[in-house]
């Protein structure tokens, strides 16, 4: 069974200047245990998307489709039955580890209150939970360190100190929303590491979404590809990376500075994103694209099965 079935999700939202279409018919399956990357690039929907699956959408927001969780649909959930999902089975992290973290709480509050809450476990072992959860994110001195607070630590170890808040309740699922975007490199490479670890360990789906296409290569099994609120293309991160077949993805992975082609221009898809008021009657990608035929200006590609398990939202021919 899947963990997670998202069909036709949509996210509007009404504004002072009409409609905002961010999310335009989603559909996507996670099993358990499985990563699922979300790439595309910024005002794509990658985020609404997961918000809507934590219902955190803005009030000026409507989600629309179908969420399943464990076979229940979530979508539109009372609030207080959708708090206990949410603090028990499904936990997010964010690019700004301040959005969870409470800059006036020392982290040894802000861990133990979760596990006394959620858990019923006593002050004295929910704080021995959470030094083990700090030791495991790879937080040295645990012990005396979980008596700080939030901004005494640097910023690669506050995105420790959320990791390890969102997996003190083992979730099923974690969403990872551009988790590394902020930090260094070297760091990012520890923390998607970590990351990995801890999943391996635990068994917890992950949903990672970046706009970099290096940071989700190397740690997810499938990925699916945003444009204008839509997926263009889903598929087995593999096939996908070597042979993309939407014209969007192919523009993407052009996009990748390549250590073996110093010297080469850094490509980029020329234009930019739409405007998510006004839409294109057709694929949103149709004015970016190099192959696009009189039919895509005005009739929107469905997503669709092209070879087993590969899906893509083309009216072009299929060139891989
Ligand atoms: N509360 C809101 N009201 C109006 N538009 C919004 C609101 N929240 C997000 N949006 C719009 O939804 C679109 C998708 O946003 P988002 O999912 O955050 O993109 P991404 O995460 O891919 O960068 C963007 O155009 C954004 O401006
Ligand atoms: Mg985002």
């Amino acid at each position: 069974m899947n963990l997670l079935e998202v069909k036709d999700l949509g996210v509007q939202f009404d504004t002072l200047d009409g409609t905002v279409n961010a999310v335009n018919g989603i559909s996507f399956n996670l099993k358990a245990g499985e990563t699922l990357g979300i790439v595309g690039e910024s005002g794509s929907g990658k985020s609404q998307t997961v918000f809507a699956l934590m219902g955190l959408i803005a009030r000026n927001g409507t989600t629309t489709g179908s969420i399943k969780y464990n076979g229940k649909e979530i979508l539109n959930l009372p609030e207080k039955q959708l708090n206990k999902i949410r603090a028990e089975q499904i936990s997010m992290i964010f690019q700004d580890p301040m959005t969870s973290l409470n800059p006036y709480t020392r982290v040894s509050d802000q861990l133990t209150e979760v596990l006394i809450h959620h858990k019923g476990l006593s002050k004295k072992q929910a704080l021995i939970e959470s030094v083990q959860m700090l030791d495991a994110v790879k937080i040295p001195q645990a012990k005396s360190r979980i008596h700080l607070y939030p901004h005494e630590f640097s910023g690669g170890m506050r995105q420790r100190v959320m990791i390890a808040m969102a997996l003190l309740c083992k979730p099923q699922l974690l969403i990872a929303d551009e988790p590394t975007t902020a930090l260094d490199v070297t760091v990012q490479a520890q923390i998607m590491k970590l990351l990995s670890e801890l999943q391996q360990e635990l068994g917890t789906a992950i949903i990672l979404i970046t706009h970099d296409l290096g940071v989700i290569a190397g740690s997810c099994e499938e990925m699916l590809v945003m444009y204008g609120g839509r997926v263009m293309e889903y598929g087995n991160i593999k096939q996908v990376f070597s042979q993309p077949a939407h014209p969007y993805t192919k523009g993407l992975l052009h996009a990748i500075p390549r250590i073996d082609h110093q010297g080469d221009q850094l490509t980029t898809i020329p234009g930019s994103p739409p405007n998510m008021l006004r839409l294109p009657e057709g694929c949103p990608f149709e004015p970016r694209c190099g192959v696009a035929l009189d039919t895509c200006k005005n009739v929107i590609p469905t997503l669709q099965e092209f070879t087993d398990n590969r899906y893509r939202a083309c009216h072009s021919a299929l060139e891989l």
